[in-house]
Parts: structure tokens; C-alpha cells; sequence
């Protein structure tokens, strides 16, 4: 039998769901059941606004025809194709694609299927790179404390939410971590904040201690979302890059969440200027629609490797669906969306709308901060005594209630609508979210 797409299953047990409270969930589920542009349709028939973009990844909006047409086409007409010593057109495409968007360095692209693995790959190219140039002593990755690299082992040793790290053992070995850049006097920030660009610094201070000889990359979020949207300091990553460049570390910037459009740039590092030596990307690559994500690096990097025999495999790594024909179709589909409709300039323009009505929530109760960027912002609330982050989940279940999904981490209110975001739809999301703070205990 056919499932109805409006059928809402009797038992949701076996369903051990992803970075969720499940028995809470699973007392009183929250069911989407339909999407469109915009907004949601939940299981008893209520739109819901999405202002988190899913989770940051629908950066076109939702069901948009020209990517459903192509993952239909595409699934008919070569649904699979074997990753590994064959090829097929889409996954060639769209790596052309992608690099001419890209940052200028960036000419090849290596296909994943998510911001996880793509942290993993970035992280194996960098070790690989410099042994490929036979500068195998350095193996050293170095993070960020309240990073968020994903969950694999590589991108938790190098991530630094302790909620992510603590529950796995040991790690990776031979990792270090520079200081987070969250500091007071950057309170009510709007785009980057002033003070703390030398925090930087804190890399010299980790070269001295392990040696640059030792050191193989730095990864660092261009602008850090899961731990609750940190914004880079005024010339902090421009430091970060000299550094890199002065002791020949690799630079990687993880851009998964800043990738496509994001800050109105196709990617952080142009908006803010700051070349790195690897991308890593994900999500926003099909409007998350179907899994992949991708790693983008320049042509020194992937040169390295290009050398002995050429029947040999040059980079022993790849997934079964590494550039997977439909997830191609889909990032094909997805990236002439950004085009056609100029999503990437369209977020530019709203930025200082989205800035405005966000900053407007300052002085509502337990309102201690906001920040914004291009289309990000964050509202970080005061913990309630003893219970860090329930407050915070609690306006998520009321927003929720009110037609309006936002996203919490620890007690901060992430935002980051579609790109295609009206300004009456803003005004809807930031009202909302005012009479929600009203109603927090
Ligand atoms: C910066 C960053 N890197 C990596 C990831 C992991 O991506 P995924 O959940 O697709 O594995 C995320 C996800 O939010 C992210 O924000």
C-alpha cells in the first residue's frame, strides 16, 4: 500500500531521530507533511513560515519546479552511475559550474554528500597534500573552540561544541584548537564586530607550541552557525590567512552553511575578501533537496597529487555517491535557480531590511544579544537559572504553535530564512518571535 502522504504513523518508536529530544517529540510530534516556497504545511493542515531555511540548506525555497523537474528527468533517464573509473556528464557539469562560481583559486571539486564528510575529505586532502609533497610531518589539523565541523570523528576532533565532543572518547590525536572569537564588547553587532580581530593571534601561540613544521591546516567557519551564529571580527580572517600563508598551513574555510548566498556573496570568502586553500560546501549545493556536498580547492592542492604513473588512483578516497547523477541533476538544477531569480544579489538587498526588524527585538525580556549578517541573525536569551537551554526550546515550541519554525542552539535563536524571503514575510517572522519573547518565562 501506498503511504498518504497525510498519514501520520501509529508507532514512532523505531524512528530514532537525529540531534532531537526524541521522547519529548515522540509525546507531542511536530509532522511536516508538504512544503512550498515559503512555508510548510504541518500534518493538521497549518502553514508554518520557515525562517531557518530547513536547516540552512533551502536557500531557493521550497518544491521549486525547476529542481523537481530535473531529479524526475534525471532518475529516469540514468538514475545511477558507478563513482569510481567511470563517469557521467552531470557530475562534470556541475564541478564547472561550481568553480566559476567559486572564489578565483578554486578550480576543482571533489563530490560528497554532506557537510560532514566534506570536512572529513578537506581534512584528509590536507594531510595528503603536504606528505604528497613529501612534507609528511605535518598532520596537525587545528579548530576552533565552539566550531562545528559536522559529526564525524575528523570534524568533531577539530569541532568545539563540547555537547558534540564529550559523549566520544578520545578523538582524533594531534589536534588543537584556537580560542572562539564570542567576546561582550561585541554585543549587538550588526555585521562584523569591531573588537577582536587579534584573537587571531591565538594561532602564533599554538605554532610555538606544536612547531608550523608540524601543522598541516586550520579550519574555521567564516562566519561559525550550529554554536549560534559567531560573526568574524574585523580583520580576524584576513590574520588568520597571513599566518597560514607565513608558516605554509593550509587555510580551509568550512562553508557549508555560508555557501550560496548566504551573506549575498556565492560564498563567505568572497563577501568578506579572505581567500582560503580549500571550501568546504554543502546543504544550499541542491537547495537540500537530495544529499551532496562537495570540496573545493585550488589548483596547487589538487596538482600535488597528479603525479606517477597515470593508471594509478592518485587520491585513495570517495564515497559510492561521490557526484551521484540525480544529487548532480539536482545541483544543476539548484545553482540556474540562484541565477535566474539572482537570489545571491536578492539577499544583499534584503539585508539591511532583515537587520533592522531583527535589531528592533532588542529590549524584549531576556533578549542579552543580536547579531546578523547578510541573512543570518541571532537572539540570544539569558538562560534560566539552572536550566540552560530550555528557555530558548521553549519559544521554539511556541513559534512553532504560532505558524513560524525557528532554530535554537544552547539559548540562542538562530535565523536564516530562504533567500527569497518578502519583507512582509520578515515582518511576520520578527512579530512573531516578539510575542513569543513576551510570553517566555
Ligand atoms: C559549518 C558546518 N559544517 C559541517 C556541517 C555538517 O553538515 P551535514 O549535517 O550535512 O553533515 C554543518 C551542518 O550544519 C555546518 O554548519
Amino acid at each position: 500500500m501506498a503511504l498518504d502522504r497525510t498519514t501520520i504513523p501509529n508507532d514512532l518508536q523505531a524512528f530514532w531521530m537525529p540531534f532531537t529530544a526524541n521522547r519529548q517529540f515522540k509525546k507531542a510530534p511536530r509532522m511536516f507533511v508538504g512544503a512550498e516556497r515559503m512555508h510548510y504545511t504541518t500534518a493538521d493542515g497549518r502553514k508554518v513560515l520557515d525562517g531557518t531555511a530547513g536547516l540552512w540548506c533551502c536557500n531557493a525555497g521550497h518544491a521549486r519546479p525547476r529542481i523537481v523537474e530535473a531529479i524526475q528527468r534525471q532518475a529516469a533517464e540514468l538514475d545511477y552511475a558507478p563513482a569510481f573509473q567511470m563517469g557521467h556528464p552531470a557530475a562534470f557539469e556541475l564541478a564547472n559550474r561550481l568553480v566559476a562560481i567559486a572564489p578565483e583559486p578554486m578550480a576543482h571539486a571533489f563530490f560528497v554528500n554532506s557537510g560532514s564528510e566534506a570536512v572529513e575529505t578537506a581534512l584528509k586532502i590536507s594531510i595528503a597534500y603536504h606528505r604528497a609533497r613529501g612534507d609528511g610531518a605535518r598532520t596537525r589539523l587545528i579548530g576552533r573552540e565552539r566550531g562545528y565541523h559536522g559529526v564525524n570523528f575528523g570534524g568533531i576532533s577539530v569541532g568545539g561544541i563540547v555537547g558534540n565532543r564529550k559523549m566520544f572518547g578520545t578523538l582524533l590525536g594531534g589536534v588543537d584548537h584556537l580560542r572562539h572569537t564570542h567576546i561582550p564588547e561585541n554585543r549587538w553587532s550588526m555585521g562584523q564586530p569591531e573588537h577582536g580581530g587579534d584573537l587571531a593571534e591565538d594561532l602564533e601561540r599554538i605554532v610555538a607550541l606544536h612547531g608550523a613544521e608540524t601543522i598541516a591546516a586550520v579550519i574555521v567557519e567564516p562566519v561559525a552557525g550550529s554554536t549560534g551564529v559567531l560573526l568574524p571580527p574585523k580583520g580576524y580572517l584576513e590574520r588568520l590567512r597571513d599566518i597560514c600563508t607565513r608558516h605554509g598551513m593550509l587555510l580551509i574555510f568550512d562553508e557549508v552553511i555560508t555557501g550560496f548566498g548566504r551573506l549575498g556573496s556565492p560564498f563567505a570568502s568572497q563577501h568578506l575578501g579572505v581567500m582560503p586553500d580549500m571550501i568546504t560546501c554543502a546543504k544550499g549545493l541542491t537547495n537540500g533537496v537530495i544529499p551532496m556536498g562537495a570540496v573545493l580547492t585550488t589548483p596547487e592542492i589538487h596538482d600535488a597529487f597528479m603525479t606517477g604513473p597515470e593508471h594509478l588512483i592518485e587520491l585513495f578516497h570517495g564515497y559510492t555517491y561521490s557526484g551521484n547523477p540525480v544529487a548532480s541533476a539536482a545541483g544543476l538544477a539548484t545553482l540556474e535557480t540562484y541565477r535566474e531569480e539572482a537570489l545571491f544579489e536578492r539577499c544583499a538587498a534584503m539585508a539591511d531590511y532583515w537587520q533592522d526588524a531583527l535589531h528592533s527585538l532588542k529590549g524584549r525580556r531576556h533578549v542579552i544579544d543580536i547579531r546578523n549578517m547578510g541573512l543570518i541573525g541571532a537572539v540570544e536569551l539569558e538562560p534560566m537559572a539552572g536550566a540552560p537551554t530550555k528557555r530558548a526550546f521553549a519559544a521554539f515550541l511556541d513559534a512553532y504553535e504560532r505558524g513560524v519554525l525557528i532554530r535554537t542552539t544552547g539559548d540562542i535563536i538562530a535565523l536564516s530564512p530562504p533567500l527569497i524571503i518578502e519583507e512582509p514575510q520578515i515582518d511576520q517572522l520578527i512579530e512573531t518571535l516578539g510575542e513569543v519573547l513576551d510570553r517566555l518565562e
